[in-house]
Order: structure tokens, then sequence, then C-alpha cells
């Protein structure tokens, strides 16, 4: 049996952990400094005869099976804490009435301690119906995670997907990280066999190569979220925690590899020409509608957002949903420009590469 105490401990620990993980993004700037999404170097082309009106245009998604009211992912952020119930609570209520997928933060947490599973089962109290994703660690299957355990935290939520968060660089610079990914893709196809949801794979900001592209479809991902470089950047969020501890080394390894990784556009575009069908999402440093459509047009079948959404979440509910609001006008007001009157029509729409995306593409 576990000891309680050792329990109470690791609880108090993740819970500090999470605390951290929503404070530093939303005090210190831990964004891109000297990488791009690589989305100003994709261009759509502008059409002066739309033939459309804008009160037409129709940007309801399909994704793997589901209807969305806009290809818009609120993206794997949080739980474990108490801000974390006000956050997922009211990301949750944003998800429910706005018809939007919604991921939750990774849920160890939420297996440690009942205590704290109730900042993750927010999100199902206040969207009955919204398509909800679990989370867990890739390095946390490599550890030795159980199928049983994998399986309480998709019962925790009645998600109706589960993602696998892949965070190698994430977990080198984290003090208490594990970076130990050997067998995570067997791990990856052993939950993919009995879990009963569909399994997609996630990057958390340093984007998602051909290569690797090719070996989770390999063993069955439903999705990929290709969660490239230029937004939020978890080597800077885990310096500052490094900085803290006073851990010297991983101080250095944060601020080395704070810009490392695949910038999202380049991610998707080669992940697309890799797997032709394979529903993809494209995150990591998407910050509004243009960017979207932008995405959507070069490959991807939905976009994400985590950061934006914390930013807002945290101010409060008319906040968050202005955003949505906006964001989605923005995505209206691109699909008119470029006469484009639904999803279909947007992913098949002209788009140039320029700059450092067109010379770096056909080298991935
Ligand atoms: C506060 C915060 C917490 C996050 N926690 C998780 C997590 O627990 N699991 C996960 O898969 N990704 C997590 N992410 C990563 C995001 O899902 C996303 O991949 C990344 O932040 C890039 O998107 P952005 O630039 O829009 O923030 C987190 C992001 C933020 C901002």
């Amino acid at each position: 049996m576990t000891d309680p105490v050792k329990l109470e401990d690791e609880a108090h620990d993740i819970m500090k952990r999470k605390q951290e993980g929503i404070d530093i993004p939303l005090n210190r700037n831990v964004q891109a400094k000297t990488t791009s999404t690589f989305l100003e170097y994709v261009k759509l082309v502008h059409n002066a005869i739309p033939e459309l009106n804008l009160s037409d245009i129709d940007t309801t998604s399909i994704f793997l099976g589901r209807r969305f009211s806009a290809p818009l992912i609120i993206d794997s952020m949080t739980g474990g804490t108490a801000k974390a119930l006000l956050i997922n609570g009211r990301l949750a209520e944003l998800a429910e009435s706005y018809s939007l997928p919604m991921g939750v933060g990774s849920q160890r947490a939420g297996l440690v301690s009942e205590k704290l599973a109730d900042s993750y089962t927010i999100a199902r109290k206040k969207a009955p119906n919204a398509f909800l994703i679990a989370n867990i660690g890739g390095a946390q299957l490599s550890s030795g995670l159980s199928i049983d355990k994998v399986k309480k935290l998709i019962e925790m939520i009645n998600a109706d997907a589960l993602v696998v968060h892949l965070n190698p660089l994430q977990e080198l610079v984290q003090p208490e990280g594990e970076p130990r990914y050997s067998g995570v893709l067997k791990c990856i196809a052993d939950l993919v066999k009995v879990i009963g949801v569909p399994v997609m794979a996630k990057e958390v900001g340093a984007g998602i190569s051909r290569e690797a592209a090719l070996k989770l479809n390999e063993v069955g991902v439903s999705a990929i979220n290709v969660a490239g470089a230029g937004g939020t950047s978890w080597a800077g969020v885990e310096k500052v925690r490094a900085e803290s501890a006073s851990e010297r080394l991983k101080t250095r390894l944060g601020e080395l590899f704070w810009d490392w990784g695949i910038p999202t556009a380049l991610s998707i575009i080669v992940v697309r020409r890799a797997l032709m069908k394979l529903p993809l999402i494209a995150s990591g440093g998407i910050r509004n509608g243009l960017e979207i459509a932008k995405c959507i047009a070069i490959g991807a079948d939905m976009c994400a957002m985590a950061y934006p959404f914390l930013v807002n979440a945290v101010q409060s509910k008319e906040c968050l949903y202005q955003f949505a609001d906006t964001v989605i006008a923005e995505l209206k007001s691109t699909m008119f420009l470029v006469g484009a009157g639904d999803m279909k029509t947007l992913k098949s729409t002209k788009y140039i590469l320029t700059g450092e995306l067109r010379s770096e593409v056909n080298e991935y």
C-alpha cells in the first residue's frame, strides 16, 4: 500500500508546481524570444470578388466525428490547484456554450489525490456535452504508469479523447523533470489498442517532425497536435523555476533551449505532406483568427490555443467570451477576404510561402 504521508507530500509538490505553471506564464514573459511560428511567412491571396456575404460564412468544423462551431480547441492547460478549478470551470463553460473542444492539463495530480481531482472534474460538471480531452505525459507512460490508471483519468472527466503530451525538452529543463522517453511509442501503441477513446499526441511548444509524425501514425494515434515553436516556451517556464531553485545547469539549459523546436507553420506543412489524411491540429503561438485561417489553409483541420485562453480566463468570464468572439470574427473576416464560405473552401484556398519557411520546408 502507498504511504499516505508520502502521497500528501507528492500532492503538495505537484500542487506547487501546477501553481507555478500558471503563475509564470501569466506574470513573466515566457513566450518565444528569437523564433516565431513562421506564420508571418504564409500569405493568403486577397480576393476582390469574394461572391459571398460576411453573414453567410460558416465556421462549422468536423473533427474526430464531432461537429464544432469553429476550428478552435481550448488547449490542454491546467488542474491541481484552487486557481485551476476556477480556470477550468470558466474554460469549460465556454467550451459548452460555444461548442468547442477543450483539453484539461496533465492529470497526474488528480491520480495522486482526490482533493486535486476536483479541479479536473469541474470541466465535465460545467460542460456536460462538450468534447473533453484527458491528458497524460509520455514520460509518465514510459516511467510505468499503468493502463488502469490512464483509464481512471479518462473516467475522471468522462473524456471523449485522450492526448499524450510529448515534452522531452520540458522534462529536460524541469528541476524535478523525468527525461525518460525510452519505450514511449510502445506505451502509446498499447494505449491505442485498449483505451476505448481516440488517442491523440501533442507536443507542448517544440513541434512535431515528419519522422515523429510517421511513427505516431504507425502506432495508430487518431490525431496529432503539432504544438510548434513560436508561442509559450516550456523551456522558458522551467528555466524560471530552475533559477528560483538555484539549479545552475537546468537554468542554463532552459536559456540555451528557450527557442528550440520546429516553428508551428513548418511543422504543420511537413506533417501534412507526409500524412495526407491524419487529423491535424495546429498550435503553438496562434494568437488570432487570421493565423487560424492560415493554419487551415496550409493543412491543419483544427487550431488550438493555450496562453491566450489562460490570460482571458483569469480576468473574467466576460473577457474570455469576448476573446472567443473576437477570434471567431477575425477568422470569418479572413474567410470573407479570401472568398471562403466554409472550412472545406478555406482548406483549398491559395497561399504563398515566403522567407525562411519557403527555404526550410523542403529541407525537412
Ligand atoms: C499555463 C499552461 C499550462 C500548460 N499545461 C499543459 C499540460 O498540462 N499538458 C499539455 O499537454 N500541455 C500543456 N500546456 C501546453 C499547451 O497545451 C500548448 O501546447 C502550448 O502552450 C503552446 O500553445 P500556446 O503558444 O498557445 O500557449 C500548457 C500551457 C500553458 C500556457
